[in-house]
């Protein structure tokens, strides 16, 4: 596995790759790797001749009151994770090297950022679509992988993809959760041993409503109830929001039915956890 830290480097590479026609899988992250980023690498091995991955916390997604500088990073331990999952390149450029002056342009995601994570941060997509755009300028990639536990994420990237005619496959991976359901986040390290615990609630939360659609229930505001009480009863999270909408246009529903998204947002004493559940409703 070769580190690469330039810009320049990184493209000459990838030039070179694509002029051999292989295909590339990259695997963008911010990071302080998890099992959920180590899935993201195996399928891209499976499914590709080049394997790259970025690590990135890009200040530009982060609002002035948010986590950026308290964001985990340990560049050694993830170094030596990648290097275990057999990936070609690992680009791991500086702030600096990645925004040189301040950017003149900047991509805006009009669509879909008022709802769930995008009410609450201002911003941010618009930051994650200035980043990946340069990204996926940089690397090229045939594919390119993103966890679910992102679901708005993954659906402004679909829109990107499209809108700006990237040749690239966006491949969503499903959720990877630890033992008691937490899904699985680089924020994890940032919950007290006692909320970890509690935070085993978010996912219990959101399986009690699958049920109850599994049931019959179907409507919106009873789904919620039952999302919210377990929260209540069973953690000291703050609840940020409860949605379910239509997923991936996530809309406003009158009842569950089609492909639907329940969403949660929870905040503990230093960290802010999301979570979600998309299913298809007859
Ligand atoms: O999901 C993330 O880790 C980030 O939002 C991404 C896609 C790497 C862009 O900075």
């Amino acid at each position: 596995m070769r580190v690469i830290t330039t810009v320049q480097e990184m493209q000459e590479i990838i030039q070179q790759v694509k002029a051999e026609k292989k295909s590339v899988g990259f695997v963008p992250t911010m990071g302080f790797l998890h099992e959920g980023h180590l899935t993201l690498l195996r399928n891209a091995r499976k499914e590709n001749d080049i394997v790259a991955m970025s690590i990135f916390v890009n200040p530009l997604q982060f609002g002035p009151n948010e986590d950026f500088a308290t964001y985990p990073r340990d560049f050694e331990r993830d170094r030596s994770l990648a290097e275990k999952e057999n990936i070609d390149f690992l680009f791991y450029p500086s702030v600096a090297e990645m925004y040189p002056s301040e950017a003149s342009i900047s991509v805006i995601v009009k669509d879909r950022t008022d709802v769930l994570c995008g009410k609450s941060r201002p911003g941010h997509f618009d930051g994650v679509a200035t980043v990946l755009t340069k990204l996926f300028n940089i690397m090229m990639p045939t594919r390119a992988y993103f966890g679910k536990k992102d679901a708005q994420q993954v659906a402004v990237i679909d829109s990107l993809i499209k809108d700006f005619n990237f040749p690239i496959k966006l491949i969503p991976v499903d959720i990877v959760r630890e033992e008691n359901g937490l899904a699985k986040s680089s924020r994890n390290v940032n919950l007290e041993p006692y909320e970890r615990e509690q935070a085993a609630a978010l996912y219990r939360s959101l399986q009690k409503a699958r049920s109850a659609i599994e049931e019959g229930e179907r409507d919106i505001p009873e789904l919620k109830k039952i999302i919210e009480t377990t929260i209540l009863n069973e953690s000291q999270g703050n609840i940020d929001y409860i949605e379910i909408y239509s997923y991936p246009e996530l809309k406003p529903i009158d009842k569950a039915s089609g492909s639907i998204i329940m969403a949660i947002a929870v905040k503990f004493s230093k960290v802010r956890l999301i979570d979600n559940i998309i299913m298809s409703v007859k």
